[in-house]
């Protein structure tokens, strides 16, 4: 099958090329022409790990092409995954305007049945909006079906989490469209979830939702669990051994982050809204999740004297989570600018974010040199392994802020370091 994916960021690269290894030719279509260009070249615009190498593999075998023409693009492919963006809107619902310039797009140059499929994450009733706006642009009436077939990946493991999902999720009420999703991923063994585009559409948004809850309840608890001098992580170690509750994302930390949570959980919130059925308890993770970082912070300043004025903190971490150079939503910088509004001086450091940094680039040596403190806010395996010893020396004071919970507590302690984590007693 001939497939496009319109939109080149983590979602339709990632799609693009999973399409790529089970066979099929695929074209991804961008109006940036430089991201174009670099993907045609085998090189990623982002940071993924094994993305790369996907890519080249399928960019030299003339599996994928990518391209900026948008009416060839559309003309000459059967199945049209739309991947483009969805940010939060000024209302706090998705900005729907990229996905809306795709079905224009389609609409005019489409010259005989498609399957177009909505992978962004979008709200419900985009289907039945995508389908009006194809409608409204048609010259003359052609076919076609729009399915709602969110994906689930995580940055940072898009290839697995692509390759081996959970569920695939395709909303439809054609059965033509149903067949051809179907054929699409027939080489997949995991369940399939066929319903109604809205529901499809729902799916989406209450799984990320129930994650972001499960992280704020965590959270919540381990300011609690702090007061109590309990170990946070033993109680989710605790629960999530009950097969009902499971393991998984029960991690305390400084809140969640990035492009997904933050803006969908705001957009079903701003749903339920509209519908007159407000969401008592997402309202309460979104409030949960914005003070974690704040109490955090209270942490710090009471342990380093009740006082961060002309302090000198190095932050260890600015991507929203390990493996991946995306800073949106990232709770290091709630953290950042919390810390230079209360007169700190902050010296950073990522291994992998270069751009968009508050501050020059260092390198972790030179960020920890002379620091009142070190804060851990990005859960990279490279600070995990740091060798402590050769740390200590190097600080002004040998006292460590670990807002993920990654460290050996009583192993930096016997170095000598004063160690405080999220309820990690
Ligand atoms: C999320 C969903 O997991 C994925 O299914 C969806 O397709 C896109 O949104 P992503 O945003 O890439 O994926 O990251 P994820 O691994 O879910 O983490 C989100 C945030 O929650 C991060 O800031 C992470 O550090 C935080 N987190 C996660 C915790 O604080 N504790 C946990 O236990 C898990």
């Amino acid at each position: 099958m001939n497939i496009l994916i319109v939109g080149t960021g983590y979602v339709g690269t990632t799609t693009g090329l999973i399409f790529c290894e089970l066979g099929h030719k695929v074209t991804g279509l961008d109006l940036d022409l430089q991201k174009i260009q670099a993907l045609q070249a085998g090189k990623l615009h982002f940071y993924e790990p094994g993305l790369e190498d996907l890519l080249k593999k399928h960019t030299d075998a003339k599996n994928i092409n990518f391209t900026n023409q948008t009416e060839n693009a559309i003309k000459a492919n059967d199945v049209i995954f739309i991947c483009v963006g969805t940010p939060q809107g000024t209302d706090g619902n998705a900005d729907l305007s990229f996905v809306k310039n795709v079905a224009q797009s389609i609409g005019q140059h489409m010259n005989q049945y498609k399957v177009i499929v909505t992978k962004s994450t979008v709200p419900v009733g985009t289907a039945a909006l995508v389908t009006s706006v194809i409608a409204e642009n048609q010259s003359t009436p052609i076919p076609f079906d729009v399915v709602s077939n969110p994906e689930f990946l995580r940055e940072g493991s898009a290839l697995q989490d692509a390759l081996h999902p959970d569920r695939i999720v395709i909303g439809t009420t054609s059965e033509t469209a149903k067949a051809i999703m179907r054929e699409l991923y027939k080489d997949f063994s995991c369940p399939v979830v066929e319903t109604h585009p809205t529901a499809s559409e729902m799916i989406k948004y209450a799984a990320n939702s129930f994650l972001a809850l499960k992280i704020s309840y965590i959270n919540e608890l381990a300011r609690v669990c702090d007061k109590l001098s309990i170990n946070v992580n033993d109680v989710s170690n605790g629960i999530g051994l009950d097969h009902r509750i499971n393991p998984h994302f029960l991690k305390a930390g400084m809140g969640y982050g990035g492009s997904c949570f933050p803006k969908d959980v705001n957009a079903l919130i701003y749903t339920a809204q509209q519908q007159g059925t407000p969401l008592l308890i997402l309202e309460a993770v979104v409030n949960v999740n914005a003070e974690q970082p704040i109490y955090f912070i209270e942490k710090i300043k009471q342990a380093l004297g009740g006082e961060l004025k002309n302090k000198t903190i190095a932050v260890l971490g600015l991507s929203f989570k390990a493996n991946t150079d995306d800073t949106r939503e990232s709770p290091s910088f709630t953290l950042i600018e919390r810390l230079l509004a209360e007169k700190a001086i902050v010296k950073t450091h990522d291994p992998m974010v270069k751009s968009g940094v508050p501050h020059q680039m260092l390198t972790i040596e030179e960020t920890v040199t002379g620091a009142d403190a070190l804060v851990l806010a990005t859960d990279w395996k490279e600070y995990k392994k740091l060798h402590w010893e050769s740390v200590k020396p190097l600080m002004k004071q040998p006292v460590i802020f670990d807002g993920r919970n990654m460290l050996d507590k009583d192993q930096v302690q016997k170095l000598g370091f004063y160690y405080f984590g999220i309820s990690n007693h």
